[in-house]
């Protein structure tokens, strides 16, 4: 936010954030609601000199036109500020355009539909209870540490890949650093992830085929050459599903659970009332959107709320602060288990709306129904607070410690 007829914030955590904004800076994070109403009021394009500079967009319905005109705003350039939109380590379908990434989403889609992702309900089910008999008769955990930061990676593997869980902490902590490392660290996270999953699928090439997901990676699909895709394609889809669908579920569980712990009154309603449980997730997932920004690059010059942007520059997409525009909701930073939204735009808008979105949803609805069963009584721990960070792209909670009546095992 440099451009000089800008108004100041004044100091918000200690930092002018329209003179002197970053995404990934503590300042933000640490003051995430007040920065994202003072954005809405004061400046939907956002101005940036980190990273080598970019721009950043929350309101809604801009967030909306740009995700869906992909002519004008290429994925190619990488999807944030530091990477290239070389060859090397990339993520498939998020890095790439119509067609090509049509295609791929095509091919893929029917494992991720409603019906498809339901029939993993038991098997999401029995890992939550699962995790919880790990600690539900200590009468008190770190949330993040016992619970959300394993059921994503636990679900995927075991229900997606078939990747063996003994590999889960490796897969997980390269991820974490890909995704929300230190910037100059992120590349090195990438490449243990791509050479993991690079063995899987050369290991499953020369397996019989199981007819599930990694069997539709291997078959693949066509270039815009028409030429087959190349194996490394498919290991970037690999890598995308494990980048895009870990970290940010994480953050959603945690969400359902610092929502449950922190409003008793609706906890109680939501254990009465199963059916107002789908639109409570919906809430969750809007105000506790895991993806802060993801990036877009201009094919043109072009403009955008009126803000001249030039051919080259990249735009940041704030789905989490387009999830709490007040044009667009009441209230925007408060969950109301009753609001009920037509587009949920935490999991983005147009062809790179999110591909996990029901596997995401169906995890949070069956954690929150066995918390409801299971800790009735969730609630902060004693004078403790979450501990919120971000980097550029998600949200993250780093620790959430709550406690509970004890209860008894129900798995051997
Ligand atoms: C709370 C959970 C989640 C949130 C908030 C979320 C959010 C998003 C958003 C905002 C996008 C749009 C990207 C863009 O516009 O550039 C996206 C794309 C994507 N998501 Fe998710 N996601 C979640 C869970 C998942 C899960 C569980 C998976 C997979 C198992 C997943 C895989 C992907 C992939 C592969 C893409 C890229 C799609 C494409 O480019 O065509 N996500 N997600």
């Amino acid at each position: 936010m440099t451009t000089s007829e800008r108004k100041t914030t004044g100091e918000i955590g200690g930092r002018d954030h329209f003179t002197d904004f970053d995404l990934d800076s503590k300042e933000f994070s640490e003051n995430f609601d007040e920065v994202v109403s003072a954005v809405h009021q004061g400046c939907p394009v956002a101005r940036s000199e980190a990273q080598g500079g970019y721009w950043v967009v929350s309101g809604f319905d801009d967030v909306r036109a740009i995700g869906q005109d992909w002519q004008t705003w290429t994925n190619t350039n990488g999807y944030e500020p530091t990477r290239s939109g070389t060859d090397d380590a990339r993520l498939y379908p998020l890095e790439i355009d119509p067609p090509y990434q049509t295609r791929w989403r095509a091919k893929l889609g029917e494992y991720f539909s409603p019906r498809a992702i339901r029939s993993n309900k038991d098997s999401i089910r029995r890992n939550v209870n699962e995790l919880i008999d790990q600690f539900i008769e200590d009468g008190e955990c770190d949330w993040v540490d016992a619970f959300a930061a394993h059921l994503p990676g636990r679900v995927f593997f075991s229900t997606m890949l078939g990747v063996p869980l003994d590999d889960l902490p490796y897969l997980q902590a390269a991820a974490d650093q890909a995704v929300r490392g230190p910037v100059e660290d992120r590349m090195e996270g990438w490449n243990k992830v791509g050479a993991y999953l690079a063995g899987y699928l050369e290991q499953r090439a020369k397996e019989e085929p199981r007819g599930d997901f990694v069997d539709a990676v291997l078959e693949g699909v066509t270039t815009d050459d028409g030429e087959p895709a190349p194996f490394m394609h498919k290991v970037f889809v690999m890598v995308d599903m494990l980048a895009g669908g870990l970290a940010t579920t994480t953050f959603l569980l945690s969400g359902i659970a610092h929502f449950l712990a922190t409003h008793p009154e609706d906890a109680r309603r939501l254990a009465d009332d199963p059916g107002l449980r789908p639109g409570a997730v919906e809430e969750v997932i809007r105000v506790y959107a895991s993806i802060l920004s993801l990036g877009r690059t201009a094919t043109k010059d072009t403009e955008i709320a009126g803000q001249p942007i030039r051919k080259g520059e990249m735009v940041m997409l704030s789905y989490a602060a387009a999830a709490r525009d007040p044009r667009h909701f009441a209230n925007p930073h408060e969950i109301d288990i009753t609001r009920r939204i037509p587009t949920n735009i935490a999991f983005g808008y147009g062809p790179h709306r999110c591909i996990g979105s029901h596997l995401a949803r169906l995890q949070a609805l069956t954690a929150m129904e066995e918390m409801l069963r299971r800790l009735p009584d969730l609630s902060m721990a004693e004078g403790q607070e979450p501990v919120f960070s971000h980097s550029t792209v998600t949200r993250d909670m780093d620790t959430l410690p709550v406690r509970f009546t004890p209860g008894a095992k129900e798995t051997s």
